[in-house]
């Protein structure tokens, strides 16, 4: 085998397994659990567990058989009783998205290259992808889009019928374990095959895209859909011909509908050659802007995919008001296991904490499906930091169910991978429940986005992003720091319903984590524990570090206790983390320091 273990026992189901009933089948024999099975149409992915009248245990469902056998081997090894009743899963579509180009990189990724291509070709390992899928499915993942949403000339190609019987071939090995493919598709492709426009209104356009879809089809008849990024950093779009998002959108989901197939069409969109001294423009409010007036205009297969925060996978953001907005329309929460700017799968950062604390104030009900960016890559291990794994398993079970506790879900995947003693298992589960609280405290501070170094995105530097074009400032000065966002302010508040934007208006009720997020504040200003602003700055970053210091020595303690390739993997990494964070705090607590002119006992 190339690759190592991770929460599933290794196995090699064999190729001939082609349903998942047939693989819910082996798994359970191979663990010698006796079930009988019960196939039930209709009953898409959910699962029931009962006691069988002549003995034994029963599972019934459809695809849900297979979440069931994987739930059955998992109670099995961790000695828990089989879950009671019907099993349904909060979320139909439960997507990861791959970001991976034809040529084998993968963009913010941080686990080796590509699962599925190599030098602008399909190229995988056929028993690696196998093994992928049986993991995806044990923990309810159903959707994977295997290409970067970002489409290259050369990734256009996977929908041309050079590439379809690859694309197919894959299709067909992730089928039988419940797994269907989206494909990440360009909005401006006719342009490609000679036609003079990719405005959505033409019909010849239309006609375009309803022959391809038909296309694709034929060769990949299960395909759930196609990805837009569309209108968003430099990608094509509906703007480009005076047209609207719903016109865009609505002119490939009327295509695919004939097949049942989705159009998944990403919110991430803003003005990206902003003028750093345009105080007006303020790009968290962009999404809503462009997408609430729009509700109700969309076509019944199209899903808006809108990131967790209104700018972009920061360390700490109030949830994305558009999750809050457009009650008319389907709409997917896009979460983000790859660690871009939260630690690059060299700091640890366990993120299911953060899940929920969205679905604190983003009621799940306000959501038709969740999608995630993977952490994934051809790295043995799956994640790159071999403790990355757990906000893949996480991500699933959230899926799944978004009730699940952090404690329960990391429980379950530290028992399922390492078994440890209960000594070594407290450790390692403290330093994961407690890793983003503590990345959080040497990065920027209370909510102040985009204090890391451009392009690759490790690292602290607080001027880094001021006077690009991305809208990314925070406008620090000697007085004052961070933007106002309230309704006195950008407006950006405004977005929310009432009960948040009160909240977060106020400077007394706004989480003391997301004050500089919303507020401008002076460095004198008093905190809630009497505190200045820029003493608790200096303060946090310094308790940070010894956190970090003190979670090495944590981690010293499982030598000998974990097997030997994950603790040297997870010891280089933190050696990493260690320096990361001195240099954080170093550059971060000089930079106040010198604006704010505020004396301070640690200044440099
Ligand atoms: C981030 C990321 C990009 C990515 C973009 C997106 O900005 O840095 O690499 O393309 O998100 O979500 O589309």
């Amino acid at each position: 085998m190339q690759w190592e273990a991770c929460w599933l026992p290794q196995r090699d189901p064999p190729c001939t397994l082609s349903t998942p009933l047939q693989i819910a089948h082996w798994e359970l024999n191979q663990e010698g659990i006796a079930f009988q099975l019960e196939a039930r149409e209709n009953w898409g992915d959910r699962y029931e567990i009962r006691q069988h009248e002549q003995g034994g245990y029963l599972i019934g469902g459809n695809t849900g058989l297979l979440y069931g056998a994987y739930r059955a081997m998992e109670c099995k090894r961790l000695g828990l009783a089989y879950p009671q009743g019907e099993q349904t899963p909060d979320y139909t579509l439960r997507m990861l998205n791959h970001w991976d180009n034809v040529d084998g990189t993968i963009e913010r990724g941080y686990a080796g290259q590509s699962l599925f291509f190599r030098e602008g070709h399909f190229q995988y390992d056929a028993a690696r992808l196998r093994a992928y899928a049986r993991l995806l499915a044990s923990v309810g993942i159903n959707v994977i889009c295997i290409n970067n949403v970002n489409v290259t000339l050369a990734a256009q190609a996977l929908l041309d019928e050079r590439f379809l019987p690859e694309l197919a071939a894959i299709a067909e090995l992730f089928a039988p374990f419940g797994i269907r493919l989206l494909v990440a598709a360009d909005f401006a492709m006719p342009l490609q095959y000679d036609l003079p426009t990719a405005d959505p209104m033409d019909e010849q356009v239309a006609a375009w895209w309803r022959n391809r879809v038909e296309l694709v089809y034929r060769y990949v008849p299960n395909l759930c859909g196609f990805l837009i990024k569309a209108d968003s950093e430099g990608r094509p779009g509906p703007h480009t011909y005076g047209r609207n998002h719903a016109q865009g959108a609505n002119l490939l989901a009327e295509a695919l509908e004939p097949y049942g197939g989705i159009l998944v069409w990403r919110c991430f969109v803003y003005n990206c050659r902003q003028d750093w001294r345009d105080i007006l423009t303020d790009r968290p409010k962009a999404a809503y802007e462009h997408y609430a007036p729009l509700d109700g205009c969309f076509a019944h297969n199209v899903i808006l995919q809108i990131k967790h925060g209104p700018f972009d996978f920061q360390v700490r953001e109030p949830p994305s008001p558009l999750l809050l907005a457009m009650p008319r329309t389907r709409k997917a929460l896009e979460l983000q296991l790859t660690q871009e700017y939260t630690g690059q799968q060299i700091d640890l950062y366990a993120m299911q904490g953060m899940w929920h604390e969205i679905f604190e104030d983003v009621p799940g009900q306000s959501m038709d499906a969740v999608a995630a960016v993977a952490n994934i890559g051809s790295d043995v291990n799956w994640t790159g930091h071999p403790f990355a794994q757990v906000n893949l398993f996480a991500y699933g079970c959230t899926a799944w169910n978004p009730t699940l506790s952090f404690e329960t879900v990391t429980d379950r995947w530290l028992r399922l991978t390492y078994n440890l003693e209960e000594d070594a298992h407290a450790i390692l589960r403290r330093m994961l429940l407690t890793s983003r609280a503590i990345y959080e405290g040497y990065t920027a501070p209370l909510g102040l986005c985009w204090m890391v170094n451009p392009g690759h995105h490790y690292g602290p530097n607080p001027m880094g992003y001021e006077y690009d074009r991305w809208g990314t400032y925070h406008r620090a000065d000697r007085y004052a720091v961070g933007i106002d966002r309230t309704s006195k302010g950008t407006g950006f508040t405004d977005q929310y319903p009432t009960r948040l934007r009160e909240r977060y208006n106020n400077r007394d009720s706004c989480p003391e984590s997301l004050l500089l997020f919303f507020h401008r504040l002076p460095y004198g200003y008093v905190m809630k524990d009497g505190r200045t602003l820029v003493q608790r700055i200096d303060e946090d970053h310094r308790q940070a570090v010894q956190e970090v210091e003190a979670m090495r020595e944590s981690l010293r303690e499982l030598q000998g206790k974990l097997p030997t390739w994950v603790f040297d993997s997870a010891w280089d990494r933190m050696q990493c983390q260690v320096q990361n964070a001195k240099e954080w705090r170093d550059v971060i607590c000089d930079f106040f320091h010198r604006l704010s002119g505020f004396p301070h006992e640690n200044q440099l």
